[in-house]
């Protein structure tokens, strides 16, 4: 695999920094000083929890080592315009601890595996920082900002720093984010392996599930397989965690080591709830009786049965399985709704909700390219959503088609209505972090929105939630995932709308939630789906059936 090209990252986020930089510093030498986060241990175990590289560590330096410190020196104007310093400093081999771990590269490997100009021992660090000072006296120095979310600098550096006024954590952090929103090509094919992983972690789930239905699988039945555990090819999924537990391993037999987020696996009206997993979460048996509206809590349901001694059945219900893994510190967030306890099948409540929310997502497709604003995109799917739940009665029809009546398609927009059904935003800038790069997500003024809550378009409560609000641009990465959902925190304060019809909503409630999440990059004319697992209705319950 080519070199990560740290000097490239080094190279963009240094002509961010000094657009950020007030005019007067611009010429002024720059040092940025980073540190690597630390190997994180559990107490009283003297075992490493898993390692993870910050984010803006990795993106400088391409270093995945622990215990790292990184220095860049760049001028405008200067040779170190076109090529900065980017010296990296690794932890020399403590032989203490050879017993223990495995060690870092020594510094003749760390050189050719890494794309900066130097590499150097950690010991080095006080004295190249001592002399970096006293040659560049005028020099800014950029630190990230001192928070929980980042690694803290060492006392000995900071002191070494000084108190000065030109030791600065405002703008780097913003220049991070700003020269991450568009990805290298080597970034994509980062994000591609994390997404194509993922990919086949789901599809596997939903083979598991059709393999059920046709009979294939025992779970843990006594009566054939006695007391030994079930075997990974007899797994049954039933519970939650069973789906998270084959997608997880899915990940990791592939090579994965980090989850980009914790796997959200929500059957039946728990699918409502949008980052649900947490607290014990994940932890359900699907339903095997009727499922009721928030049917939120089923322990004991498992003990069901039909009363005769006869099978239990499970009842149909929706699976939705938001998960991805990381590849090299490159996310993936990937989202498919998949139908259980029906042979496989949705009901035709749940098929429903799927096709609609398939249309938003194919809407959304369809005007993907540079320069089409991110809020117009998330409007039209919402637009969408509307017209489906009026095709459907959620929503009262219009009485006349351009009657401009009170329930015409705009009416429910201007009113937030839809925004209770599909509470959050179509989708967000995805790298090396899940929800990435935020600070440079969103501007601080949105211009582009017109002002006024009665034309459907400047109502806020459908862009509360909207995590990117830019024009799309060549090399961003986003998700693309609309959603529809019967929450009954939600729903309460839409219940008593006049758009609202009650009773076919009450029909439609026990399916819980509906998303559909693919990662997409944005090409020069287009956009490219980097996410390779199906999502139309037909491949979906072919799968899950066991007829594909
Ligand atoms: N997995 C979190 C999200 O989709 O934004
Ligand atoms: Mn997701
Ligand atoms: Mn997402």
């Amino acid at each position: 695999m080519a070199l990560y090209p740290a000097q490239k990252h080094v190279l963009k986020t240094c002509a961010k920094l000094v657009e950020l930089l007030p005019e007067t510093d611009r010429l002024k030498p720059q040092i940025l000083f980073l540190t690597s986060e630390v190997t994180p241990f559990r107490n009283d175990t003297d075992r490493e929890i898993a390692f993870r590289q910050e984010s803006n560590f990795f993106y400088l330096s391409g270093c995945h080592v622990p215990s790292s410190f990184l220095l860049v020196t760049y001028q405008a104007g200067t040779s170190l315009e076109q090529t900065p310093s980017v010296e990296l400093f690794i932890p020399e081999v403590e032989p203490a601890d050879l017993m223990w771990s495995v060690p870092p590269p020594n510094l003749d490997i760390a050189s050719k595996t890494h794309d900066v100009t130097k590499v150097a021992h950690t010991t080095a660090l006080t004295p190249t920082l001592t002399q970096l000072l006293a040659a560049f006296p005028s020099a800014l120095i950029h630190t990230l900002p001192p928070t929980s979310l980042f690694p803290t600098l060492p006392p000995q550096y900071r002191a070494l720093l000084g108190a000065g006024a030109n030791v600065t954590d405002a703008y780097l952090l913003g220049a991070l984010h700003r020269a991450r929103l568009l990805k290298t090509d080597p970034e994509i094919a980062l994000i591609r392996r994390a997404n194509a992983i993922s990919s086949r972690a789901h599809e596997v789930v939903m083979r598991v599930l059709g393999a059920a239905v046709k009979g294939a699988l025992r779970g843990q039945d006594p009566a054939s397989i006695g007391a030994r555990p079930a075997l990974p090819g007899e797994w049954l999924v039933e519970k939650e965690q069973e789906a998270e537990a084959l997608f997880v391993a899915s990940c990791r037999r592939e090579g994965a080591v980090h989850q980009a987020y914790l796997p959200i696996c929500a059957a039946s009206t728990r699918a409502a709830t949008l980052h649900y997993c947490c607290n014990g979460g994940n932890d359900k048996e699907f339903a095997w009786g009727p499922v009721g509206a928030h049917d939120r809590h089923n322990h004991g349901a498992f003990a069901q049965h039909d009363g005769q001694g006869g099978p239990r059945q499970l009842a149909p219900q929706v699976l939705l399985i938001d998960a991805g893994c990381e590849w090299s510190c490159y996310a993936s967030d990937i989202t498919r709704t998949m139908p259980v306890g029906n042979g496989g099948k949705f009901t035709p409540e749940a098929r429903a909700i799927y096709e609609l929310v398939h249309a938003m997502q194919k809407e959304a497709f369809s005007l993907l390219r540079p320069g089409v604003h991110w809020d117009a995109v998330h409007l039209a799917t919402h637009r969408v959503l509307v017209r489906g739940l009026q095709r459907l009665g959620i929503l009262k029809s219009p009485r006349s088609a351009n009657s401009g009546s009170w329930n015409a398609e705009e009416a429910p927009l201007a009113a937030g209505v839809s925004a209770a059904f599909y509470p959050h935003g179509l989708g967000h800038s995805l790298g090396m972090d899940v929800h990435d790069v935020p600070s440079a997500s969103k501007p601080a003024v949105n211009a582009t929105i017109p002002q006024g809550d009665d034309d459907g378009l400047g109502n806020e409560a459908i862009y509360a939630y909207l995590r990117l609000r830019l024009p799309l641009e060549e090399g961003m990465v986003v998700t693309v995932e609309p959603g529809c959902y019967f929450h009954r925190h939600l729903l309460a304060a839409v219940r008593d709308s006049k758009h609202v019809d009650l009773e076919v909503l009450r029909r439609y409630e026990s399916v819980g939630g509906v998303r559909i999440e693919d990662v997409v990059r944005i090409t020069a004319d287009g956009y490219e789906n980097l996410t390779t697992v199906p999502s139309d209705v037909q491949w979906i319950e072919g799968v899950c059936s066991g007829a594909l």
